[in-house]
């Protein structure tokens, strides 16, 4: 049976912390399915085929891994992709809290679907896509830290480097 795992989350952009998550998890899983959210809570940068298309270019070395965009319950998401898993990233313990709740939810929402959580490469804890959006913003240097498709993009969308 093919194992799929699902990634999601809202990769505004996406960074390398992400990328290193999904490349992991495409080593674990037949197939890894990145699916891009709407974050109502959240004020995006990227509306989300912009967010979908980097992803899409920064993994297409990847043939199991596909990139994809939903609303609704991450769990009625999971079940029409009739995949199993939910992968997550903790960066450090101040994640633990949110994860726990959000994993906790699903699991109470369907008690079939597991979620795994993945330690994010050291060098990448700092990282997330806000201040990613600063630090670009403020003409700072962020080489290493997004996939090289991202940078453009963001020189394009807010100025900066
Ligand atoms: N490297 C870099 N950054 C990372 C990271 C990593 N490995 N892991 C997490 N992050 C950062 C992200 O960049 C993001 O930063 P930002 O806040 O500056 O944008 C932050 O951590 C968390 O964002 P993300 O992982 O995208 O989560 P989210 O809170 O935006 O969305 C969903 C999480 C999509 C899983 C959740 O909102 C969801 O399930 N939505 C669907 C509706 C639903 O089912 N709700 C009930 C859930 S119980």
């Amino acid at each position: 049976m093919r194992r799929v795992a699902v990634y999601p989350g809202s990769f505004d952009p996406i960074t390398n912390g992400h990328l290193d998550i999904i490349e992991r998890t495409a080593n674990i899983f037949d197939n890894v399915i990145v699916a891009v959210s709407n974050n109502p809570n959240k004020d995006h940068l990227f509306n989300r085929k912009e967010r979908v298309e980097m992803i899409e270019e920064a993994t297409s070395d990847y043939e199991s891994i596909e990139v994809d965009a939903f609303d609704g319950l991450l769990i009625d998401y999971i079940k029409q992709q009739e995949a199993g898993i939910i992968v997550r990233g903790l960066r450090a313990v101040s994640d633990f809290e949110a994860e726990f709740q959000m994993a906790s939810m699903n699991k109470k929402l369907d008690s079939d679907i597991e979620t795994i959580f993945m330690m994010t490469k050291n060098k990448y804890v700092y990282l997330s896509s806000s201040i990613i959006r600063e630090v670009s913003e403020l003409g700072g240097c962020i080489e290493g830290l997004v996939p090289e498709n991202v940078i453009p993009r963001l020189r394009e969308e807010i100025g900066g480097e």
